[in-house]
């Protein structure tokens, strides 16, 4: 993959810059220059700092086992009882998986960071499958981020409404039925049933007033009725409930979803008779499927003063600590740091420290990945992202150090995420006694730090690998899931129709 500076975005991982501004994230404004005496330690200051990321960003197998163990120890406290863990290993109330019997009419909409997207999707059933979806995606003005919750779920749903207008002669809804939703909310949400659940915090740089606390579907219906739109969420779900989904409908051998993108998360199906803490809830199927947010997880994670400093820094600080080491929104961030200080304590790039450098986020993850890829001698393409982005100019031997610093980053993130996957196969394994390991077991990844960052994908599946074992992991297969969670939350919605199918 080629990618300059121009072109560097990683699908929805970006982070655009203006975002900080209704953060706490403070910039800091003025340019400021290296002292004399900071200069004459110019080689030493940069080096050790080099040398000392890499030794606590270090993950050799000890550590990602130790991670791996952990993240397996941490699903079974989260699954005894609420609060158990940092893991809320959230119940998802699917239990009714897409057979691909499902037929008609259904639409998605997918909420989860700077846009949100809206689908329709004509099902035929087991023999025509998928046969038609249309979709299209909006950016929420980042006023809107920080706004009243009826001010974004109004523009949410005027967006719907707009979409819907333009349904054409090819969709066909079921005789007597009206328009149902599959509604994707990626936050952590405590679901209530399949199509109600309460938002417990918003991540991402999302802080919207009123709504946590609130049922989000509730505050979708309100939106919808307030503009007259004739429709109805037949389920929520996370995106990477809806991944899950969408990837098990084509394969029946997917049992775990990942999304790494801004935000990280995973979920799997779990037998209901190993969830202590819900003893009551009964599913035909005897399976569900258990929405993680591992992005919480915090246990063993080997992490770096400059992790701790951008989490003290952050609008959650000491929350979302493995999605704050390994996601999209702020390897980037991590990066920009480490080099900031270098440039402080070792001239990394002459004498003055310009603003852009000084300013939270500037540097963004599609940046790092972009930097990666640069085989030139001279590293052009590092040096024109360093030049427009953090507003230094850099000399080559300047250009691999930062090189180094991004392959450090990405590397802990990549190998890390692989021993989060691990955990959960093993966590399975361990209940089912071979039903993992012993077959084809299928991990289904979606988000575009995973499917757009060549080295950090790399990291992961090599993390998985040497954790796993050449044997075990020959039945482990970790695949792009080719739909994403919209099509599965359209397939959600059909599954869990209100109207009583033939289907
Ligand atoms: C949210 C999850 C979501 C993930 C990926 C996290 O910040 O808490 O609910 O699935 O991002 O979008």
């Amino acid at each position: 993959m080629s990618m300059t500076a121009a072109s560097a975005t990683v699908g929805s991982l970006y982070f655009p810059r203006s975002r900080i501004k209704g953060c706490s994230f403070q910039p800091r404004m003025t340019v400021r220059s290296v002292s004399s005496q900071q200069k004459s330690t110019v080689t030493t200051s940069v080096d050790e700092i080099l040398t000392n990321l890499q030794k606590q960003c270090a993950t050799p197998l000890p550590v990602l086992r130790h991670v791996a163990d952990s993240m397996a120890n941490d699903m079974r406290a989260g699954l005894a009882f609420d609060g158990g863990s940092d893991l809320k290993m959230i119940l998802s109330y699917v239990d009714s998986l897409p057979t691909g019997n499902e037929k008609g009419l259904f639409y998605a909409l997918d909420l989860g960071g700077t846009n949100f997207r809206v689908m329709r999707v004509q099902l035929g059933g087991i023999d025509q499958r998928v046969i038609a979806t249309e979709a299209e995606q909006v950016s929420i003005p980042q006023e809107l981020m920080f706004g009243t919750s009826e001010e974004l779920f109004d523009f949410i749903a005027s967006g719907l409404a707009k979409f819907a207008e333009k349904e054409s002669g090819k969709y066909h809804l079921l005789e007597g039925t009206k328009r149902e939703l599959g509604f994707t909310f990626s936050f952590p949400v405590k679901q209530t049933s399949i199509d109600s659940g309460i938002l417990m915090k918003w991540t991402k740089g999302f802080a919207v007033s009123g709504t946590p606390g609130k049922d989000v579907v509730a505050c979708l219906n309100e939106a919808m009725k307030r503009l007259g739109l004739d429709m109805q969420v037949s389920a929520l779900v996370n995106d990477a409930v809806g991944t899950l989904a969408g990837a098990k409908y084509w394969d029946n051998d997917v049992m775990v979803a990942v999304i790494l993108g801004t935000g990280t998360n995973a979920c799997y199906v779990e037998r209901m008779d190993a969830i202590p803490k819900q003893p009551t809830q009964t599913a035909h199927s005897g399976t569900t499927i258990i929405n993680t947010e591992w992005g919480a997880f915090s246990t063993g994670l080997p992490l770096t003063e400059f992790d701790k400093q951008m989490d003290a820094e952050s609008i959650n600080p000491g929350e979302q600590i493995f999605e704050k080491t390994i996601s999209g929104m702020y390897l980037g961030e991590i990066v920009r740091r480490v080099i900031l200080r270098m440039a402080e304590a070792g001239s990394l790039f002459g004498n003055s420290i310009p603003e852009k450098l000084q300013t939270p986020f500037s540097i963004g993850t599609p940046h790092i990945c972009a930097m990666q890829q640069d085989t030139s001698n001279s590293l052009d393409t590092v040096g024109s992202i360093l030049f427009n982005e953090a507003g230094v100019e850099s000399k080559t031997g300047a250009r691999q150090i930062v090189m180094e610093v991004c392959d450090t980053i990405s590397k802990r993130g990549g190998r890390l995420a692989g021993a989060g996957i691990v955990g959960i196969l093993q966590k399975m394994e361990e209940d089912t006694k071979g039903l993992i390991f012993g077959k084809r077991t299928v991990v289904a990844m979606d988000g575009g730090l995973y499917e757009n960052y060549p080295q950090y994908k790399n990291y992961l599946h090599n993390s998985v690998t040497e954790i796993l074992g050449q044997k075990l992991s020959e039945n482990i297969v970790i695949e792009h899931s080719k739909d994403g969670s919209g099509i599965g939350a359209a397939l959600l919605a059909a599954a869990n129709s209100k109207y009583k199918h033939t289907f």
